[in-house]
């Protein structure tokens, strides 16, 4: 009985935690699902680029000392711009629309579209530009 005087005593705090924990799940869902939304959006746009693979792929072509990428330790440099919110740009470095197609085709050869560009040609090959691409649209 004394336990459950207390709880009906407390009944308010009771269902303010559950109101709060109900709260939490539902976001966390929420975003859950936004995030995976998202990464089947990148998926799409660049035809399978896979976000997971991109960390090492960022490092090996000397992308992180040149640009500041949001998620990549050490990503800090200072030679172009920062890499952050590409799904929300309208062009790419201001000459091309941003479409998955596009991104990934800069990132190989930026000379293709801009040929003054200073972003040199890397090197790095189409299948793994397509992971950066899907990085960057999920980031
Ligand atoms: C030597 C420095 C350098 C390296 C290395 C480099 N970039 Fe760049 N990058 C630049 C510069 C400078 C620009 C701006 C170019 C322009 O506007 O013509 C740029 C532009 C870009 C843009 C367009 C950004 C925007 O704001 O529209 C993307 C995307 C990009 N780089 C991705 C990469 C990726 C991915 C790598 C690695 C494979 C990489 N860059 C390597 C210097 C570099």
């Amino acid at each position: 009985m004394f336990t459950a005087s207390l709880l009906y005593r407390n009944r308010g705090a009771w269902l303010g935690a559950a109101a709060i924990a109900l709260l939490c799940v539902l976001i966390g869902t929420d975003m859950a699902k936004d995030s995976q939304q998202r990464l089947q959006a990148a998926r799409l746009l660049t035809q399978g680029g896979d976000p997971s693979r991109a960390p090492p792929i960022f490092r090996r072509y000397g992308c992180t000392g040149c640009h500041q990428i949001p998620g990549i330790a050490g990503a800090d440099g200072q030679v172009g711009g920062a890499l952050s919110g590409l799904q929300k740009r309208v062009y790419i470095a201001g000459v091309i629309n941003n479409t998955g197609d596009n991104l990934v085709h800069w990132i190989v050869s930026p000379q293709i579209f801009s040929p003054n560009s200073a972003m040199p040609k890397t090197g790095i090959s189409e299948a793994e530009a397509r992971d950066l691409a899907a990085y960057l649209y999920t980031h």
